[in-house]
C-alpha cells in the first residue's frame, strides 16, 4: 500500500517535470522565434509580415529598431534596395515620406544629405528637390536660415557667375533679387503702411496707395510746407532740435511725395539729365520711399542738399541719426545693392532698433529686410 503511494507520487512528479521541461522548451522556442524578436524590437505586426515575406529577418535583427523602416515596410512605396538607407533616416511624419526618400536616393543623395534635407526643407519644397538633378553642394546652402528652395536654381546660376561670393552672400543677394535687372517684374508690396515697408527697384507700392497719418513738419525744420508720417515727423523734429542745441541746422528740403509728384520729378530728371543719370538718382513712381512718407531729404546749414555730405551737419547725422530711427539710405559703395548713387541727404525712418542695427553692422535696409523681415 505504502509502496503504491510512493510510486504514484513519483509518477506525478515525473509528469510535472516533463510538463515543466516542455513548458520551458516551448517558452524558449517561442521566445526566440523571429516574430517575438521583431516584436520585442518594436516592429508592428504588419511590418513583421513584410519582413518575413521579403526574407529580411537576418538583416533587420542585426540592427536597432527603425521607425522609418517600420513605416517603409508597411507603405506601398517600400523599396528593398533602400533597406540600409531607411535605417539611417530619422523618422518624420511628412506626406510621401518614404516615396521622397526613394526619389532623393535615386537622384544620388546619401543618408546624411537626406537627413539634412528633411531637417531644413519643408515637404512642398522636398518635392521640388525630388524633381531636380543632384546638387553636390546643396548642404552648403541648407545651412542658412534664409535659404529658399524656390530660389535654388537662381542660387546655382548666380554662383556660377559669381564664384568670389560666399554661399551666404549668394543666398542673400538672390533673395534680394540682385540676380535680376532693376525693375524686372517688380513685386507689389503687401504692407505699404508698415513702418518697415521695403520700397526699392524690385518692390513697388500698390498703384492706388496713398500714405496715411501724414503730418506737417514744423516750419523751423523745413524749407517749405511738407509732410511725413506721424512717427517719422516726430522723430525728425526731435533730431533737428537736438542738432540745433549744438548749433547744427538741419532742414527738410523734400519729404512726402504723391505718385504724380514722383512721376513728374522722375520724368523731369530724365529730360534734364538723361535716362542713365535719372535712374541713378531718382526712383520711378511707386518705387520711391518718399511716397511712403517715411523718407526725407535734408540740407545742412545754408548748403544745398546735394552738398550735404560736406557739412558738419552730415558728420553729426552719420553718427547720430540712428538714435532717432533714421538711416542714410543710399550709402557709398553700396550702389550695386541699393541701385542708387550715393545720396548723403536721403534719410529713411525705420525706427531706432532697426536703424541702430543697420548703423552698427554697416548694411543697407535692403539687406536688413532680406535677413530679418522677408519670410
Ligand atoms: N532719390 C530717391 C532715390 C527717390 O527718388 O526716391
Ligand atoms: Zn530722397
Amino acid at each position: 500500500m505504502k509502496r503504491k503511494k510512493i510510486k504514484k507520487s513519483a509518477v506525478r512528479k515525473l509528469v510535472l517535470l516533463v510538463v515543466l521541461i516542455l513548458g520551458i522548451m516551448f517558452f524558449l522556442i517561442n521566445y526566440n522565434s523571429v516574430d517575438k524578436k521583431l516584436e520585442r524590437l518594436n516592429y508592428s505586426k504588419e511590418a513583421i509580415k513584410e519582413i518575413k515575406d521579403n526574407k529580411l529577418e537576418a538583416t533587420i535583427l542585426k540592427q536597432k529598431y527603425s521607425k522609418t523602416l517600420d513605416t517603409a515596410l508597411t507603405s506601398k512605396d517600400f523599396d528593398k534596395k533602400n533597406l540600409e538607407l531607411y535605417f539611417n533616416i530619422k523618422f518624420n511624419n511628412s506626406k510621401d515620406f518614404i516615396k521622397n526618400i526613394n526619389q532623393l536616393a535615386e537622384i544620388g543623395y546619401d543618408d546624411k544629405e537626406i537627413n539634412k534635407i528633411f531637417s531644413k526643407v519643408n515637404n512642398k519644397e522636398v518635392n521640388y528637390l525630388t524633381n531636380y538633378t543632384y546638387i553636390s553642394d546643396l548642404k552648403n546652402y541648407l545651412d542658412y536660415k534664409i535659404f529658399k528652395t524656390e530660389n535654388l536654381e537662381r542660387y546655382i546660376k548666380y554662383r556660377d557667375e559669381n564664384d568670389n561670393l560666399s554661399y551666404k552672400e549668394i543666398i542673400l543677394y538672390v533673395n534680394m533679387n540682385l540676380d535680376k535687372a532693376f525693375y524686372d517684374n517688380p513685386k507689389e508690396v503687401t504692407n505699404p503702411d508698415d513702418l518697415l515697408v521695403l520700397v526699392n527697384k524690385y518692390n513697388k507700392l500698390p498703384e492706388e496707395y496713398e500714405a496715411k497719418n501724414l503730418e506737417l513738419i514744423d516750419s523751423k525744420y523745413s524749407v517749405k510746407d511738407m509732410k511725413l508720417r506721424k512717427e517719422a515727423k516726430e522723430k525728425f523734429e526731435e533730431m533737428c532740435t537736438d542738432a540745433k542745441s549744438i548749433n547744427l541746422i538741419i532742414k527738410a528740403v523734400s519729404a512726402y511725395r504723391d505718385k504724380d509728384y514722383q512721376s513728374n520729378l522722375y520724368n523731369d530728371y530724365v529730360k534734364d539729365k538723361g535716362l542713365k543719370m535719372a535712374e541713378e538718382f531718382s526712383a520711378r513712381p511707386r518705387h520711391s520711399e518718399h511716397e511712403t512718407g517715411l523718407a526725407v531729404d535734408v540740407m545742412g546749414g545754408p548748403t544745398g542738399y546735394d552738398l550735404f555730405e560736406n557739412t558738419k551737419e552730415y558728420e553729426w547725422v552719420k553718427q547720430n541719426a540712428q538714435k532717432y530711427g533714421f538711416i542714410v539710405r543710399y550709402q557709398q559703395e553700396k550702389e550695386n545693392i541699393t541701385g542708387y548713387h550715393y545720396e548723403s541727404w536721403h534719410l529713411r525712418y525705420v525706427g531706432e532698433k532697426v536703424a541702430t542695427y543697420i548703423y552698427e553692422n554697416d548694411i543697407t535696409f535692403d539687406e536688413y529686410y532680406a535677413l530679418f523681415l522677408d519670410n
